[in-house]
């Protein structure tokens, strides 16, 4: 393929060992329809629960050429800023379930609220974080009257820590990366016996990364229902990004559950400088690798080295394509969300939340890429959708980028 300035901006790799056939076995139990609604009828009663929008870009999708182009907007989940809420949220209340012996169909979220103390005592909440998961925990350690103790990775944004701080929480930031500053709380919880609530999995941890990532279904979910309003079965294709893959598995798994052999095609995004995922498929043992080094990258919220060994043969198994790109594109996709075109509504994105459309508009936008729009079967019959799962959690930034025009991309040849 051709290469110009442009589109050196990112790189893709076909998935050669998607399934193309599945049988029912095939699909990823943890996110069969009965688990999921569990999670959305648990988040369903919570007193500010409100479906989050999905959002229809109609000039967008006629100026890059297709259908349609949803948005499924979290930049405003719970009153917080990011999805990441929906899964701290439903493994806490599992957890205390566990210990109740009770199934969380039996409760809701006062009863947890209720029981929280008597069941846990004083024994905190430990986790590291980027910042969006972090913020979820130590809200819902809020919530539930109990305490979070919450590490960020070395040059975490203020406002990051801060939001945490601002729940009661005690935010500590560490001079290492993402992956280092998890095993400084995995240390930390054994230490003082704090409950270690971590979005990634590994060897005997994989119980609260299972119910973290069932409780994202919960926007996968509202989509569904949300497009079959609009008179739509199913997008035809959907860009999920991911970090340690968590976010990207559950929406996989639960898509694969309820559309089968129409699964639309999904691209997964990452920075190029924390592709982990794009990294397991380019060795293509089947097998997920760690990629090393600062992980610096304006993508935060995806700054991971490490594949979550739950999410990985999911992705492996169901996605279409594997993306990685440069900050710039991600900062695209932030203007493209924040200047709508004619009467599209604005979207307030942070980096993370923003990468797909950017790279989407790329892809769409360039001569030298029409292999690519082939190849994915990207057209003006192509429903796609996004996932905005941030807002402007780091307000600097997303000011430099729309005011001063941060990482720019390269002008055009
Ligand atoms: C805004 C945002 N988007 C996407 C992700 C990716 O999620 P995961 O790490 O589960 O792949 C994260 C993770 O923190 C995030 O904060």
């Amino acid at each position: 393929m051709k290469q110009s300035s442009q589109t050196d901006m990112i790189r893709l790799l076909l998935n050669d060992r998607k399934k193309r056939m599945f049988k029912k076995e095939d699909l990823p139990k943890m996110f069969s329809k009965k688990e999921t609604k569990k999670a959305r009828h648990f988040h369903m009663s919570f007193d500010n629960y409100q479906s989050t929008p999905l959002y229809s870009l109609d000039n967008l999708s006629k100026a890059l050429g297709v259908k349609k182009i949803f948005v499924k907007d979290e930049s405003n989940r719970f009153d917080l800023n990011a999805f990441k809420v929906l899964g701290g949220t439903y493994a806490i209340a599992k957890l205390i379930c566990k210990k109740m012996g009770k199934d969380i169909e039996e409760v809701d979220f006062n009863y947890i609220k209720k029981h929280a103390a008597e069941e846990i005592g004083n024994i905190p909440f430990i986790t590291a974080t980027d910042g969006n998961h972090g913020r979820g925990i130590s809200w819902a350690a809020n919530q539930l009257g109990q305490k979070a103790i919450v590490y960020l990775p070395m040059n975490s944004a203020k406002r990051r820590v801060e939001a945490i701080r601002e729940t009661g929480a005690e935010a500590i930031v560490t001079d290492v990366n993402y992956d280092e500053t998890v095993q400084i709380a995995i240390k930390k919880a054994k230490e003082i016996g704090g409950y270690m609530v971590q979005d990634t999995s590994w060897e005997g941890y994989t119980d609260i990364p299972t119910w973290i990532m069932q409780g994202y279904t919960t926007m996968g979910m509202e989509v569904i229902d949300q497009m079959a309003l609009q008179g739509y079965e199913s997008p035809t294709h959907v860009f999920l990004q991911a970090g340690v893959g968590g976010m990207a598995a559950a929406i996989l798994g639960l898509f694969a559950n309820v559309y089968k052999d129409k699964l639309p095609k999904a691209i997964i995004v990452e920075p190029n400088a924390a592709n982990c995922i794009f990294t397991s498929a380019e060795i293509n043992d089947g097998k997920p690798h760690n990629v090393e080094g600062d992980l610096k990258t304006i993508m935060v919220g995806l700054a991971c080295g490490i594949p979550s060994p739950l999410a990985w043969p999911i992705i492996r198994d169901f996605s279409e394509m594997y993306l990685t790109c440069d900050d710039a594109v991600a900062a695209r996709g932030v203007r493209i969300f924040a200047n709508p075109l004619k009467r599209d509504p604005k979207i307030v994105s942070g980096e993370s939340g923003a990468a797909g459309i950017g790279a989407f508009s790329i892809i769409m936008g360039l001569e030298d890429l029409e292999e690519v729009r082939e190849v994915l079967g990207l057209d003006e019959n192509s429903v796609v959708l996004f996932f905005n799962t941030e807002g402007d959690t780091d307000p600097v930034n997303y000011g430099e980028i729309i005011w001063n025009g941060k990482y720019r991309m390269p002008i055009k040849e």
